[in-house]
């Protein structure tokens, strides 16, 4: 396990180059389950995640090679369809191989995902979908055991707008016979860049990042072509945050303003100062940001993906914000760890009240989820003086070369070896 130690207190300048969306790049590879033949896909981030679903599609007999930031998948031989535990355990979107494997196989085996620090995050309504599309599905020794003749569409109304289980179905009913309604559907922009996808493969889908999504079946797709996955619009937030608790002065490249709008107006009314081109910005940090208050919401509402990197922000705003989590039940985590370093944070139920302070002083600290060691980067960047934090495997699931990205606009860090 490595830790990152990081002296804080230094506005950060220069230029940030945003990876692609782990969150798009995920359900894209999965989708090379859906035809036979040799895809390929641009612009992919390499990090944990993004390895694991490889390794989870070599175990199924697919050829799987990383190369420059793209990726080729050949999934001409399949020999089994079955995604096990023990990679399902590290990563809950492994069962975005589940409807493709249904739809295009007529089986599937996948390891229920288990627990996750944020929350129970069921897949029920993954299931019911597939249910609804004709397929048997059996719980065994905690795996889901599906199976199915040729998927039929169906109309499938979601009780919450899940984003994978919104990706899932759109998947299966790719292929599937007749036509599919999904409804109450999430509306991200990675479901957008799934379905465009999907598209340029020759699947026939209207309405992808609206509430209502109508997917005509078709027989079958072609390989992926080039695809370019969209930029990650929540490591684009993160580094805003960065600029903001630092007082820097950052450019980002590569990167799709207008997937955050929710967060770029709230950031822009907490102080921090936003040059925007179509593919890129330029975001100064205040003296001291304004507090302001949020709420986590479904797309386009503010992203939870972002409520701990806010959080840091806020705690040593001007004033007092409160922040509410209604997407996950426990992704407060990094609540603790920031009170270790001086912020002042109180929790009730899904609200968190953040009185700003003047100063962060660097400590200890442990990663706990993926957004939750994001926070906790952003506030020792400001801390005043050392920070360790623990447990940064965590952080590498989902960022793409952080350190060496800080290292490069000024941060004083390094990863070490964690004997802990
Ligand atoms: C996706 O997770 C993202 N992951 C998460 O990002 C993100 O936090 C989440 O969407 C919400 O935006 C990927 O895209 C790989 P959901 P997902 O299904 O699809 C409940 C990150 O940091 N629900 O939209 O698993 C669920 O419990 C990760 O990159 C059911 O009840 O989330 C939650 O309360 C963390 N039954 C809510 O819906 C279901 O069958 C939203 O979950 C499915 C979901």
């Amino acid at each position: 396990m490595d830790k990152l130690i990081i002296r804080g207190g230094l506005p950060l300048k220069g230029e940030v180059a945003i990876s692609g969306a782990k969150n798009a790049a995920l359900p894209i590879m999965a989708a090379s389950l859906l035809s036979s033949g040799v895809h390929t896909i641009r612009h992919i981030p390499k990090l944990r995640d993004v390895i694991t679903m490889g390794k989870i599609l070599t175990n199924m007999g697919l050829n799987v090679a990383f190369e420059n930031g793209n990726v080729s998948i050949n999934s001409s031989s399949v020999s089994n369809f079955e995604a096990p535990y023990d990679l399902v355990k590290t990563m809950r979107a492994s069962v975005l191989v589940l409807c493709p494997l249904v739809a295009r196989f007529g089986r599937a085996r996948v390891s229920l995902p288990g627990g996750c620090a944020i929350g129970a995050r069921p897949i029920n309504l993954h299931l019911m979908g597939l249910e609804k599309m004709g397929a048997k599905i059996e719980l065994e020794e905690g795996y889901v055991v599906a199976t199915a003749g040729r998927l039929k569409g169906a109309s499938i109304y979601f009780d919450i707008p899940t984003v994978t289980g919104t990706e899932n179905l759109m998947m299966a009913a790719a292929i599937a016979q007749g036509t599919t309604i999904l409804e109450n559907a999430a509306r991200e922009p990675e479901v957008i860049d799934l379905a465009n996808c999907l598209i340029s493969m020759g699947a026939k889908i209207k309405g992808a990042g609206e509430s209502l999504i109508e997917i005509e079946g078709v027989d079958e797709l072609k390989p992926i072509r080039d695809y370019p996955v969209i930029p990650d619009r929540i490591e684009t937030a993160t580094f805003i945050s960065i600029a903001g608790i630092t007082g820097g002065d950052l450019t980002l490249t590569g990167c799709r303003p207008a997937h955050i709008d929710a967060m770029i107006m709230k950031l822009r009314d907490a102080g921090l100062v936003f040059e925007i081109t179509e593919d890129s910005m330029r975001v100064k940090g205040p003296d001291r940001p304004i507090a302001k208050d949020a709420k986590t919401q479904p797309y386009p509402g503010f992203p939870t993906d972002m409520q701990a990197q806010f959080m840091s922000l806020m705690s040593i705003a001007d004033g007092t914000s409160v922040i509410k989590e209604t997407i996950f039940e426990n992704r407060f985590m990094h609540v603790a760890e920031l009170k270790r370093m001086g912020a002042d944070i109180m929790i009730e139920g899904g609200t968190a009240t953040v009185k700003g302070v003047r100063r962060l002083k660097g400590a200890h600290v442990m990663a706990t989820d993926l957004r939750a060691s994001a926070s906790l980067v952003v506030a020792a960047l400001k801390a005043e003086g050392e920070s360790t934090i623990h447990r940064i495997y965590h952080l590498d699931r989902g960022y793409e070369q952080m350190d060496e990205k800080l290292r490069k606009i000024g941060a004083q860090i390094s990863r070490e070896k964690d004997s802990a």
